[in-house]
């Protein structure tokens, strides 16, 4: 039998409030679904590792074994946790995705086909929503020790990555440049709209 619950993931630049605005979110829902709210690079293992072990200067791999870490990271995230929730009927929301090995992975260099290819195992998301904000601001707001993914000149390669499927449609882009209110405002009606659209989705 196919999954029963919906699947959201939040996408966006490191900085962009999406983390915020991803809990924001899953507590408004929550009073009408049942919620999980998760996030890559997951608390699995593989997650773990990534996060101790490569996002910094001095620990850095080569992109490629990057870009497998993170798909590896994501199949058993997927397996253990999105899956099963998605199973008992829950409402996922995922904080970064596919789309982030796409737009970092990808302006690192990677063919997307590949990435693509690597991830092609991970369950496809009912839909995805990137909160844009614009780079110069995103690294305002970093206060703590930036990782290599965090300079100006990434950040932009990143967004550009973002916005080429925003224009594809298969993100939905929302305004992060407004005061965080505004922002979550604006995230819970877009959601809410993209929710009517799944008929046999109990709200
Ligand atoms: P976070 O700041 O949202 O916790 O994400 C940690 C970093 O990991 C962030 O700089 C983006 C990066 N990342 C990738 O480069 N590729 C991926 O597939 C994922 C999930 C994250």
């Amino acid at each position: 039998m196919g999954k029963k619950g919906i699947f959201i993931v939040i996408e966006g630049l490191d900085g962009s409030g999406k983390t915020t605005q991803a809990t924001l979110l899953a507590k408004k829902l929550s009073q009408n679904h049942n919620i999980m709210l998760t996030a890559e690079p997951s608390r699995g293992k593989i997650g773990t590792f990534i996060r101790d072990g490569c996002l910094y200067e001095e620990k850095r791999l080569p992109t490629e074994a990057e870009a497998l870490l993170f798909a590896a990271d994501r199949i058993e995230h997927m397996q253990k946790e999105i899956k099963p929730a998605l199973d008992e009927g829950k409402l996922v929301i995922c904080d970064r995705y596919v789309y982030s090995s796409l737009a970092y992975q990808g302006s690192a260099g990677l063919s997307l086909d590949w990435i693509k290819t690597i991830n092609a195992r991970a369950l496809q998301a009912d839909f995805a929503i990137f909160i844009d904000v614009a780079p110069e601001r995103v690294l305002e707001r970093l206060q703590r020790k930036k990782s290599v993914m965090e300079t100006l000149k990434t950040q932009q390669k990143v967004r550009e990555v973002y916005l080429k499927y925003v224009e594809k449609g298969e993100l939905v882009r929302v305004d992060g440049d407004k005061p965080k209110d505004v922002v979550a405002d604006a995230l819970y009606a877009t959601v809410l709209g993209l929710l009517k659209t799944f008929k046999g989705f109990v709200s």
